[in-house]
């Protein structure tokens, strides 16, 4: 592994259900490398692979053939690997938001102590009301229990968070506060993130991004790069979103994506180039 590489993937196959009449060849011949500290898209259609992509690297499945290596370096009071599920809701189960949050903890064997200050930590970062501690995790709208699901996962202090569709069933407003609070995490934490989405509004949040199209790894650059690319994006039926077009030909973002963090910052230099107020959402 080069200097600061955590993840890297070399030629990885993926099949369900090998040697089986189910056989299904997922993914082919994928390569991939993530530096230490870096917030990593994976972008694609629908059933292109990136679950299937997200689970390997999360360890929860196994390549049928390449190789694949995370060098972590066991930091104690965290974990290695914190995944949220594309449903949130399957990994949920205590009778309390409280309990559930703490469960993973509790497995480590933190002090009840450490265990309370990290649950505040996490609740007033990601604004979770001290109200919905004593509830049933099932009694929660979609959002919040995404939010409760993220928290769990965040209190283990992994040192890659792997996030499949976090945004996925959540309104603009709520999808704009989501990403913020990441950039937030990640600022304060420096976890290495992998997000898996359909969003192309979280896409300025990623230092790099994979674009991955019926199970092949067809690029792998800066969101700009990206951007740039139409034949690519042509191909895998994205569109560039209507805001950073507007951005670029009013000239507000010069040196591109790498200029901003996220989607509200753009619309901020939007509204204050065109003499409102910011854009807040
Ligand atoms: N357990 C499984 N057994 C067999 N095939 C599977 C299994 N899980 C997923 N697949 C198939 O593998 C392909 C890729 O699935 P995957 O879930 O990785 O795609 P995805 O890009 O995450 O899709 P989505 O955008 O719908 O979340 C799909 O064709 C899917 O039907
Ligand atoms: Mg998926």
């Amino acid at each position: 592994m080069a200097q600061n590489e955590i993840i890297r993937m070399d030629a990885v196959d993926f099949i369900y259900s090998p040697r089986s009449p189910f056989e299904n060849r997922v993914l082919n011949q994928c390569c991939l490398s993530v530096t230490e500290g870096e917030i990593h898209g994976i972008l694609g259609g629908t059933g292109a692979g990136k679950t299937t992509l997200a689970q390997l690297i999360g360890g929860l499945l196994k390549p049928t053939a390449g190789t694949m290596t995370v060098s972590l370096s066991h930091r104690p009071g965290g974990i290695g690997i914190g995944y949220v599920f594309q449903y949130p809701e399957h990994q949920l189960f205590a009778e309390t938001v409280y309990e559930d949050i703490s469960y993973g903890m509790k497995e480590m064997g933190l002090s009840a102590d450490e265990i309370r200050q990290r649950v505040e930590w996490v609740c007033s970062f990601l604004e979770l009301k001290s109200s919905y501690m004593t509830r049933s995790p099932f009694s929660l709208s979609g959002g919040e229990t995404r939010k409760v699901a993220l928290a769990g996962v965040l209190v283990l202090k992994p040192e890659i968070l792997i996030l499949d569709e976090p945004t996925v069933g959540l309104d603009p407003r709520s999808r704009s506060d989501f990403a913020a609070h990441l950039l937030n995490i990640h600022r304060e934490e420096r976890f290495t993130m992998i997000i898996v989405t359909h969003d192309l509004d979280l896409v300025s949040l990623f230092s790099r991004v994979s674009l991955i199209n019926e199970g092949r790894l067809v690029f792998t650059g800066t969101p700009d790069g990206l951007f740039r690319d139409s034949d690519l994006l042509h191909l895998v039926h994205l569109k560039r979103p209507l805001y950073l077009d507007i951005a670029h030909l009013t000239g507000v973002l010069p040196s591109g994506l790498s200029q901003v963090r996220d989607k509200r910052a753009v619309l901020d230099l939007l509204a204050s180039k065109l003499g409102g107020r910011g854009a807040g959402a």
